[in-house]
């Protein structure tokens, strides 16, 4: 089923294959994995090194990317972000592949702001070095929380099977699939993309069983859940939860719009995610705004950004289906308030405060960067709102 959402060629000969998985951390070891035996072995039949496999990455990768880059030996090659474009560019990505790069990952909803990442460029662009260099670099695409979104509300988007290159895709079922949390889901192309020497199979519990996951038992519970939700639901069902998810995310971005202050960094047809930074942050910033929501019992996290992008503060809101439009409508209101509780209170840390100069070699003293000068302002704050956390006493 899950197949059949990303498009996958379901002939007789074309036959796509995929594993169970506890989350999309694991999905992505197995796919990793997958691509580097298989790059592997087409370098061991050349004759070819092959001890130092790389992966191509946007610097907004989720953390199981450099679990895996780190676990399984691989180089992780990050495409850096800059303000304003917080995705992997393509055609960076593509200038960083070269021989030894086993796979491009693409991201369908970073997880830092819900956008998605061109992965129909990305094939374009990697076709053509393909053919320029005689390569043959495929693409994964991490499709934690897009791949139950963009079948139901972006048909037309071809970010899926449709594209030659896409080798691979993993889902969280925990996410947009609409289970609780414990599931995920890789699917292949075909059999070919999957190494059959990664498969082991046992007979000891009465027939025969493949298997390729990390690990062996587990409860089914979640499978028969997905199972049920998909049924239960069916396509039209997701489509309008997703629907839903959707238009509460835009009353949310619409009524953070009004209030003047905020600058949104999330895109309208990405992941039903809303991020967004303060337009003006020298008297408090989003790490205060997002510690004083806490007395309104609203958890809303405020993180920066990965590198070129690390001095741009976010806070962010992921739209899932429990959350009503009454809700969105209730926590713009309450940022509210608190903008206006931190308006009201004296600048506790501004940018006066941190000196705009700081000793270079030999003694010198030198002017700090505008990058340097906000960094230290995040550090800062970050510092003082984590001192008042330690603080409590829970
Ligand atoms: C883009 C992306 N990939 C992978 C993951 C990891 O997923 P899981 O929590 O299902 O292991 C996440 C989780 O936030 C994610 O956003």
């Amino acid at each position: 089923m899950i197949a059949h959402l990303f498009n996958a060629p379901l002939g007789e000969s074309e036959t796509a294959v995929g594993v169970g998985t506890v989350g999309s951390s694991e999905a992505i070891m197995l796919a990793g994995l997958a691509f580097k035996r298989k790059w592997q072995n087409k370098r061991r039949a050349e004759g070819k090194p092959c001890d130092k496999p790389n992966i191509v990455t946007g610097a907004n990768v989720q953390v199981c990317w450099e679990k895996f880059a780190n676990y399984f030996e691989v180089e992780l090659k990050e495409v850096k972000l800059r303000e304003g474009y917080y995705v992997m560019d393509p055609v960076k990505a593509v200038e960083l592949v070269d021989e030894n790069t086993i796979c491009v990952a693409a991201i369908l909803g970073s997880t830092l702001n819900g956008e998605f990442e061109d992965v129909k460029l990305l094939n374009d662009l990697l076709l053509e070095k393909n053919k320029q260099t005689g390569w043959d670099t495929p693409i994964h695409v991490d499709a934690a929380s897009g791949g139950f979104i963009a079948p139901f509300l972006y048909p037309e988007l071809e970010w899926d099977f449709r594209l030659p290159l896409v080798k691979s895709i993993n889902v969280s079922g925990h996410k947009y699939g609409l289970v609780y949390a414990g599931i995920g889901w890789v699917i292949w192309r075909s059999k070919e993309d999957l190494p059959e020497e990664l498969i082991f199979h046992i007979n000891y519990l009465g027939a025969d069983q493949p298997t390729f996951t990390l690990n062996f038992s587990k409860g089914s519970s979640q499978v028969i859940a997905q199972y049920y939700q998909l049924i239960r639901l069916g396509y039209e069902g997701y489509q309008n939860v997703m629907e839903n998810c959707r238009d509460n995310a835009l009353v949310l971005k619409r009524g953070l719009e009004k209030t003047g202050r905020f600058n949104i960094v999330s895109k309208d047809n990405g992941v039903p995610v809303v991020a967004f930074s303060l337009k003006e942050n020298s008297q408090y910033n989003e790490f205060d705004v997002s510690d004083m929501l806490r007395s309104f019992q609203w958890i809303v996290p405020a993180y920066t950004m990965p590198p070129d992008a690390q001095h741009v503060t976010v806070l962010r809101v992921v739209v899932r289906e429990d959350f009503s439009c009454t809700l969105a409508e209730r926590l713009v209101d309450d940022i509210t308030k608190v903008l206006h509780k931190l308006d009201t209170l004296p600048a506790k840390l501004s940018v006066n405060m941190i000196s705009s100069y700081q000793k270079g070699k030999n003694g010198t003293v030198v002017k700090k960067t505008t990058l340097e000068t906000q960094r230290e302002i995040t550090n800062a704050w970050k510092k003082f709102v984590m001192d008042r956390k330690t603080k409590v006493i829970c």
